[in-house]
């Protein structure tokens, strides 16, 4: 199901706060801090040509985030990138006086990270990073898990030290809790998602991603002319988009934000034209999208930003990360996780509809980037869904 952006705001700017958060010099910065950063490599762009065929496009790219800093996904990127950033900040505050990143494994630095607790809810990956960045600072992670974050997941987390917190109900419950728990003990909470009064700490978590695009940008001949991204509360798809639309303006590709059916709050709040809250329904098996409220950052980029809405059901993300595992012709074999392909599920979608072609512009002449946000995150989970790949998976399993 597609549905065109007519947010009145669409097409303008965004908003200062936006701007400066997803601007160049932001990422740049981002960038810099993945330098001095152990395991950092930049992740591979992959051209799948018999995809494209197939499709009628002229072009399909694939950024595979399966191997983003050994975590196996994007959101690698920004919460241990928060979690660094508000380190370098309270040590600032402390020292009084401006410390670098240069000086993140100083005695005075990991003193002072050493008093902090940085909490978060998760469906699994962006914990990982939270737990992640704040074993490299030395500081605590406590991380609010749902009834539905499976074990391995938990496990994936738990490895880096972080104190886990099981809550009852859903994903956005655990939001509510760990924020309610972390303001009465004092902790800081990392959340991937925002609220009203709630904005600076999920922007740096997007800011994060802006290293996405620039590498992507460097990797390609030319910029594209359609992004089709994945959205569970909306921040890595208002990353891109954002960050695209400030750099390129006019040029910008078209882009496309594709939600599950079961969790589809981006495409609901598209619809509203204002945030909204859907109805919890079945679980979906895009485990990591299904999020029922969008972030309000996130919405508010992407009511400028994004072109199109689309939502994607449960057969067709099984079905992508079967045809990414198994691909025709000479393309590579990409690793997706449940929810890492949703993006390809949805470009599929509207290619093989007239009517969506059309008013999406997607021709022999349309070069699409895609990013596959997850490799096999859940090991088991992945050997279910895609059996045969699963014995000569080759990259992005990560424990
Ligand atoms: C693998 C994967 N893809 C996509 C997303 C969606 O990101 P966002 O919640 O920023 O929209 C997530 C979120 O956790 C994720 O883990």
């Amino acid at each position: 199901m597609f549905l065109a952006n007519t947010h009145p705001d669409h097409g303008k700017p965004l908003v200062h706060e936006d701007a400066e958060t997803l601007g160049v010099a932001a990422a740049v910065e981002v960038e810099r801090f993945l330098s001095h950063r152990p395991n950092h490599a930049e992740t591979p762009l992959h051209r799948l040509d018999a995809l494209a065929a197939a499709l009628g496009l002229g072009a399909v790219h694939v950024k595979d985030e399966g191997f983003r800093l050994g975590l196996g996904s994007f959101k690698a990127l920004g919460g241990s990138y928060a979690v660094i950033r508000l380190v370098l900040e309270e040590a600032s505050r402390r020292l009084e006086r401006p410390v670098d990143i240069a000086e993140l494994h100083t005695p005075a630095v990991r003193d002072v990270a050493a008093r902090m607790t940085y909490a978060c809810a998760t469906d699994g990956n962006h914990g990982r990073s939270v737990a992640q960045g704040a074993e490299l600072v030395g500081a605590r992670a406590a991380i609010f898990v749902h009834s539905g974050v499976s074990d391995n997941r938990v496990a994936a987390i738990a490895r880096f030290g972080a104190e886990m917190i099981r809550v009852e109900g859903n994903y956005d419950e655990s939001v509510a809790e760990a924020a309610r728990v972390a303001a009465e003990r004092g902790w800081t909470t990392v959340s991937d998602t925002s609220w009203p009064g709630y904005e600076r700490i999920p922007g740096l978590v997007m800011q994060g991603y802006t290293a996405i695009p620039r590498e992507a940008l460097r990797q390609l001949d030319r910029p594209p002319t359609h992004v089709f991204v994945q959205a569970g509360v909306g921040g890595v798809a208002a990353a891109l988009a954002g960050h695209l639309a400030i750099l390129l303006g006019e040029t910008r590709p078209t882009f496309v934000v594709v939600d599950p059916a079961r969790a589809a709050c981006l495409y609901e709040t598209a619809r509203a034209g204002h945030p909204v809250k859907v109805p919890h329904g079945e679980p979906t098996v895009m485990a990591m999208l299904e999020c029922y409220e969008p972030s309000l950052v996130a919405w508010r980029v992407l009511s400028r930003a994004a072109d199109g809405f689309m939502t994607v059901d449960e057969a067709e993300a099984v079905a992508v990360m079967n045809r990414l595992a198994h691909p025709a012709g000479r393309d590579p074999a990409i690793v997706a996780g449940e929810s890492g392909g949703v993006g390809l599920a949805g470009l599929i979608q509207a290619a093989e509809n007239p009517e969506a072609r059309v008013r999406l512009g997607l021709d022999a002449a349309s070069r699409v980037l895609l990013i596959n946000t997850e490799g096999a995150t859940d090991p088991e989970r992945y050997a279910l869904l895609v059996p045969a790949a699963a014995a000569n998976r080759q990259s992005s399993a990560v424990g």
